[in-house]
């Protein structure tokens, strides 16, 4: 397979010629396209070296090198014309046919608007081209349509022209100051509601903000209109940027493989992080559209003013940019609560991607399909390694690095060494053993030993790290910031500290301690790492008490429940009856009735470890026992706290806030575990919900309790919604995530409603991805049929769309903790797919990993 051979890192060079200006027209027909490219091209190489293009499923219609037909050769995606000069404009005309686009890379069509996908290497799907981000040219684009079916024609920058043309089309034209690399290019046509404001920056220039929504969706573009300006005013507050365009534009599009894409001054989003009202959208939806929102504006800065010299450095912008959308929602939010889900990706996705067939540092060293590397790594470890430096340099030294790096590189594509280097210089603090955070992959394990000494009144730890690479070797011993508390027994802080491990093993003492402490460890996930420590019930206890960090709070609750739910499965193994110990329901018992604790954490701290999350727990799990002790500490912890969950529920029923909320709903959701008198309750709340998160988190836990008003109010949602497809995807979701043993049929049964396609990547993701990655149980069933259904859909996906056929591959990936039966069933589907005559590059990719 010779298009699927990797590419490396070391193999990086130069390009030999660049191009400095970009002249694009687009005659837009929806199956035959007309795209004329007029590039300049300087050489930077040596002069002998031919011009070499990518190009992807164009129709070639002509070439002209300075207005002169030129000799050329297309081979395999390729278009190589050899010349002697210096510098020439090349003018290529091509055709494509967006209409057949289900890839939704390139220049596709989403409910009848035209709209592209750029990143990562989807411009050669629309021109032959330099496409790689370290080719830097300045765009101007003409874009012709028919004027009443696409009234808007929209690309980057600032628009210069526009008038009428033959035949009822209309053209527009947009030019773009800023250079910048082709996967930021983008162009939109089509007939959209439109909500316009403005936006006054620091240095008093009017910005015009527009967000394009589909007709009759208006009234839902509010909050992203007003999360947009949010985001401009906190990026000038806290980090100085100022926005650079005269407008910026965000477009929404229901087809489309991710949540948003950050092209210059024209964002594309997916409906599902634009879209909102509150009797449609869940708080959860609220606050990811704030934060999505956020990133893609972050990026203006941190990706495209600079952006990454190849694909190998994508963490560059993207570990940084969620580190810049995190820090904007913890502002602007709760904070403990956002670094509560930041932790859970990590814990619950990353880890189980590090110890996978695809793990990977965060700057990969080698790469088949650069899709596949868009990962909870570069993303969300790239994040935790930025939130390190943070830690390590303080906010002052953060933000003067920061400065040094948008100084040096504005209007450059940089690696994350210039990241580094720039944080480096400005503080002063040696990173040199901290950059093999970029190089190294796998979780780097610490494991803590402590000793108390009442002579001295001194207590030493002793801290230890190991990590174990890809191929299994030993990696060099890591920079770790490592934050712990000290606390003694009446629950006072004795010590709050950063230590910063940097030796494979070394020892911390604290002085004047007079007794044994209760240490919190790694506190607020300090560094991506797995903790290796013990911890005892009375430990866990004390620090869910007692922590100063209401993360650690948190934490300590998610390692008490996980506590007991082990305990049940050693119990099931050796055949004696599940208990719970007192302490452990005594201690959620506190959290109930608790007054005042944040109830948005409270919420975290009553949802149970999932499957997925109890998992990464362990290195070898049996399954079935799982499932048993997590239902039974379930049942256990709502029936013996069912008078504190029903008096909170009660209470929390006035309140209109979205912690409270999300506590009201998980105290619902424990006590419809305890019997069906909660039915009425259940239905109650359903009938009167005003917003979205009631109504759901009702329906919820009827299907939950398997309740018998179930199937009405499931058919009661349906009704209601089924011409609103952002919130059949929820019914969709909450159906596919059924304890059932037959939940297979129903899913092949709602595969076939109309609200469905396997077109649009949001409905797989809804119905099949929640399935695969969230109904751990029916999915890893022990005859295999889980594994065997997802591969039937994985191979239509693969003719469909591979990008997400690809996404839709981890759950049969991470299979190392199964047993032999589970794995067999598993190892048969990959191979069923490794044989697929037509397998695209990305599964391809994750497939021969997994076997190998
Ligand atoms: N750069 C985008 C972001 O992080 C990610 C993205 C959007 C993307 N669409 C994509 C990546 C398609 C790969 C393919 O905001
Ligand atoms: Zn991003």
């Amino acid at each position: 397979m010779s298009q699927s051979e990797a590419k490396y890192l070391k193999d990086y060079q130069t390009p030999a010629f660049t191009i400095t200006h970009v002249d694009l027209a687009f005659h837009l027909d929806e199956s035959r396209t007309q795209v004329r490219a007029k590039s300049k091209v300087v050489r930077l190489g040596p002069v002998g070296e031919p011009l070499v293009l990518v190009g992807e499923q164009l129709k070639m219609l002509s070439v002209t090198l300075d207005g002169e037909p030129v000799e050329y050769q297309e081979t395999e995606g390729e278009l190589r014309i050899e010349t002697q000069a210096q510098a020439f404009e090349l003018e290529i005309v091509t055709a494509l046919d967006p209409q057949a686009n289900s890839s939704l890379e390139g220049l596709y069509m989403s409910d009848g608007a035209y709209c592209t996908q750029c990143e990562a290497e989807g411009f050669r799907r629309i021109s032959y081209f330099l496409d790689r981000p370290d080719v830097l040219a300045k765009y101007t684009v003409r874009i012709e349509a028919d004027k009443s079916a696409f009234p808007f024609l929209l690309s980057n920058g600032n628009l210069i022209d526009q008038g009428e043309a033959d035949n009822g089309r209309h053209f527009v034209c947009w030019e773009d100051p800023f250079p910048k690399p082709s996967y930021l290019f983008a162009l939109v046509a089509g007939d959209f509601d439109l909500l316009e404001d403005q936006f006054v920056t620091m240095s008093k220039r009017t910005v015009k903000l527009q967000v394009f929504v589909d007709k009759g969706n208006l009234h839902k573009a509010s909050h992203a209109m007003a999360s947009l300006k949010k985001s401009m005013k906190w990026d000038e507050e806290r980090f100085g940027l100022e926005y650079d365009l005269d407008i910026y534009m965000i477009v929404a599009v229901d087809f489309f493989n991710m949540g948003a894409m950050e092209n210059k001054g024209l964002n594309i989003f997916n409906t599902k992080y634009v879209l909102a009202d509150t009797a449609s959208a869940t708080d959860d939806d609220y606050h990811g559209i704030e934060s999505v929102v956020g990133h893609e504006y972050f990026h203006n800065w941190t990706g495209n003013r600079i952006t990454c010299r190849d694909w190998f450095q994508l963490s560059l912008k993207e570990g940084l940019t969620v580190f810049r959308d995190q820090e904007f929602s913890s502002d602007l939010g709760s904070r403990a609560v956002n670094r509560i889900h930041a932790i859970k990706v990590m814990k619950n996705q990353q880890f189980a991607e590090d110890s996978g067939p695809m793990a990977h540092p965060i700057r990969p060293e080698s790469v088949i399909e650069m899709n596949n590397f868009y990962t909870v790594t570069v993303y969300n470890k790239g994040a935790e390694v930025i939130r390190m430096l943070h830690t390590l340099l303080g906010e002052q030294g953060f933000q003067a690095g920061m400065k040094t790096y948008v100084e040096r590189h504005d209007g450059q594509a940089v690696t994350c060494d210039d990241f580094v280097n720039a944080m480096e210089d400005a503080s002063s603090k040696d990173l040199s053993q901290f950059r093999r955070w970029y190089a190294q992959a796998g979780t780097p394990v610490v494991t803590v030993a402590a000793d108390f000494n009442q002579a001295l009144n001194r207590f030493s730890l002793t801290l230890s790290q190991s990590v174990k690479g890809v191929d299994g070797q030993l990696g060099e011993p890591l920079h770790i910031p490592f934050s712990i508390e000290l606390l003694d027994r009446d629950g006072n802080s004795l010590a709050n500290k950063v230590l910063e491990l940097t030796a494979s093993s070394q020892i911390f003492h604290f002085d004047g301690i007079m007794q044994p402490p209760v240490m919190s460890l790694l506190q607020d996930f300090s560094a991506p790492v797995r903790l290796d420590y013990q911890y005892s019930i009375e430990e866990l206890v004390h620090l869910m008490a007692f922590a100063s960090s209401e993360v650690a709070r948190w934490e300590a609750s998610v390692a008490l429940i996980s506590h007991g739910i082990w305990h049940c499965v050693k119990q099931r193994q050796s055949q004696t009856v599940m208990t719970l110990s007192a302490e452990i329901i005594d201690a959620f018992r506190g959290v109930i009735l608790h007054e005042d604790l944040d109830p948005a954490l409270v919420a975290e701290m009553l949802t149970l470890p999932t499957a997925a999350a109890l998992i990464e727990q362990v290195d070898h799990v049996e399954l079935d026992f799982l499932a048993q002790a997590r239902e039974f500490i379930l049942a256990q912890l709502a029936v013996s706290c069912e008078d504190e969950l029903a008096a909170r529920y009660q209470s929390l029923i006035s309140k209109d806030d979205a912690g409270s909320r999300a506590y009201k709903n998980a105290c619902l959701l424990l006590l419809c575990q305890v019997s069906d008198s909660y039915e009425a309750t259940v239905q109650q709340q359903y009938d009167s919900a005003m917003n979205m998160t009631d109504s759901l988190g009702a329906l919820h836990a009827a299907v939950k309790g398997q309740f018998s008003n179930k199937e009405a109010l499931l058919a009661d949602f349906e009704r209601k919604w089924r011409h609103t497809p952002l919130v059949m995807d929820k019914w969709f979701a909450l159906q596919a995530m059924d304890d059932s043993p037959e939940v297979i049929e129903t899913i092949k049964r709602l595969s076939q409603h109309s609200s469905f396609s396997f077109n649009n990547p949001n409905r797989v993701r809804s119905l099949i991805g929640t399935f695969a990655m969230g109904n751990t149980y029916q999915f890893n069933k022990i005859d295999g049929s889980g594994y065997q259904y997802l591969t039937q859909i994985l191979i239509k996906l693969n003719d469909i769309n591979p990008q997400l056929a690809s996404r839709m591959v981890t759950p049969l990936i991470q299979f190392a903790k199964f047993d032999v039966q589970r794995q067999a069933h598993i190892r048969a589907c990959l191979s069923e797919l490794l044989a697929l005559p037509n397998l695209s590059k990305d599964v391809y990719e994750k497939v021969s990993k997994a076997l190998a």
